[in-house]
């Protein structure tokens, strides 16, 4: 039986590395043969992409074409071929990443990210998504706790993170389906109850 695919979206800060984590443990404690990836990268090539599209100023079309290029890399080599053998993935980011921060963001004409998306995906959609969702100051302050160096999109302003904030958010109200939003101003242990909600009633 084809495995199940999931994702994990939210701004910068937002908790989906925390989370994550836990719940590739919580999949493997329930019996499931589990695949944790991200986005951009997942492959060789996509890391190398990865690292270019985290440091270097480019255009906002290279931008997309990069993250789509990375995407198509990482469908044939890693997702396909795991669903394929029953596999569950569960990646930090997908191409909801692109409508939210190349579109949302960056002022993308959403068409040119749907050109790329049916190309790259040709109708392959994550069966779940979900959106971690946080005021951006909040993800600001937790952001700059971790001490960590901020990479090119980290070093963006506020108002870009809440035009990716508000994105994400959209897509979630018009494909509630697909798309669960956590409120990540809970705490972890909270979150990681409602995200085991969400899995078995899905
Ligand atoms: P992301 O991967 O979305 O950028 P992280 O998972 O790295 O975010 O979380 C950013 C920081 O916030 C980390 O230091 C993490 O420990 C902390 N954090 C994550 N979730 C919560 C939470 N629910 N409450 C408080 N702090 C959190
Ligand atoms: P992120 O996944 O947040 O990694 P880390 O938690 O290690 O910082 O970093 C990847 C960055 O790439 C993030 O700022 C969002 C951006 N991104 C896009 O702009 N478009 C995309 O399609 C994807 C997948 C990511």
């Amino acid at each position: 039986m084809r495995g199940k695919f999931i994702t994990l979206e939210g701004i910068d800060g937002a908790g989906k590395s925390t989370h994550h984590a836990w719940l590739i443990d919580f999949l493997k404690r329930q019996g499931r043969e589990v695949v944790a990836t991200r986005e951009p990268g997942g492959t060789p090539l996509g890391e190398k992409l990865r690292a270019l599209l985290l440091s270097e100023p480019m255009h906002i079309e290279t931008e997309a074409l990069l993250m789509f290029a990375a995407r198509r890399e990482h469908l044939d080599k890693l997702i396909q071929p795991a669903l394929a053998a029953g596999k569950w993935v569960v990646s930090d980011r997908f191409a909801d990443a692109s409508y939210a921060y190349q579109g949302g963001g960056r002022g993308l004409a959403p068409e040119k990210i749907m050109a790329l998306e049916s190309w790259v995906q040709a109708g392959f959609q994550p069966d779940l998504t979900i959106v971690f969702d946080l005021p951006t100051e909040i993800a600001c302050e937790r952001l700059a706790k971790t001490g960590n160096a901020p990479d090119r999109f980290e070093k963006e302003t506020q108002e870009f993170f809440e035009r990716v904030r508000n994105t994400y958010l959209q897509r979630a109200g018009a494909e509630p389906g697909r798309i669960k939003v956590i409120d990540s101003r809970e705490s972890i242990s909270n979150i990681q109850k409602l995200l085991e909600n969400i899995i078995v009633s899905s």
